[in-house]
């Protein structure tokens, strides 16, 4: 807590490392890379981002669930042909249900639908059907919408790039709506109404897919092409 309100005095937006409590230790192979006095520097450029925060779901036959992401942009500047790309860790369910079915569902919501963000960021669908309680509907992919948010969009998955940390989904966005007035959500306007037990869960959350995601990344890169290498 005392990180986050000093981080906020810093910078207008503190990175959601910053603010859920500091960064883990620098793994050897990167030590030569990024040093760790360096960190502290790097983390306050990103402090002066502040993104939206985005409900994904997803179904599969009798199967359903959702995460709270940030890495997602829309992709495409072709109005007719609307694309999105989302980044989805391969440890989580949604990732499961997103490789299943082909598509997934967007949400943008509001400050005041902020308890669907607590419902979707913590813990794993594979333990509890985060969906059991929220109204929702069936768009065309079949995804599962809300039935409450700011809007949504229905997205249908055309490729995927896998790069041990994160599948990145290339998707055309086959229909949205808006559902209530407002402005979207941001990651620094949740992590400013977190409780300090929110906090507690969402660092754990966050180390434990750092501990899993990070040498999943690492066995990733170790099999790329060096292009710097000579023939
Ligand atoms: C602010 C914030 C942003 C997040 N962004 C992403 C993201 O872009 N991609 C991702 O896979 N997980 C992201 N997460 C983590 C997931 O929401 C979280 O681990 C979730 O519980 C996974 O659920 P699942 O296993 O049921 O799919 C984010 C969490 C928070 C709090």
């Amino acid at each position: 807590m005392e990180e986050f309100v000093a981080m906020q005095q810093r910078t207008n937006a503190p990175s959601i490392n910053a603010a859920f409590g500091g960064s883990n230790e620098v793994e050897p192979a990167r030590e030569k890379t990024i040093m760790a006095n360096r960190i502290d520097e790097i983390e306050r450029v990103f402090g002066n981002i502040d993104r939206e925060v985005w409900i994904v779901t997803a179904a599969d036959n009798n199967r359903e669930g959702g995460l709270v992401a940030t890495w997602v942009s829309q992709a495409s500047i072709d109005r007719e042909y609307p694309v999105v790309l989302a980044g989805i860790a391969p440890n989580h369910f949604t990732a499961e249900l997103i490789d299943a079915s082909g598509a997934f569902g967007l949400h943008l919501i509001t400050e005041n639908q902020i308890h669907h963000a607590w419902n979707f960021a913590i813990g794993s669908g594979r333990d509890r059907n985060k969906l059991a309680d929220v109204g929702t509907f069936v768009a065309e992919t079949g995804s599962p919408i809300l039935s409450e948010c700011l809007a949504w969009l229905d997205c249908r998955v055309f490729t995927a790039h896998r790069t041990g940390d994160r599948i990145f989904y290339w998707a055309d966005v086959v229909a949205g709506g808006t559902k209530s007035p407002g402005t979207p959500l941001t990651e620094s306007q949740l992590i400013r109404r977190a409780s300090d037990e929110q906090k507690r869960e969402l660092r754990s959350g966050r180390d434990a897919d750092i501990d899993i995601q990070r040498p999943r990344q690492q066995a990733c890169r170790s099999l790329l092409p060096n292009p710097m290498q000579p023939e």
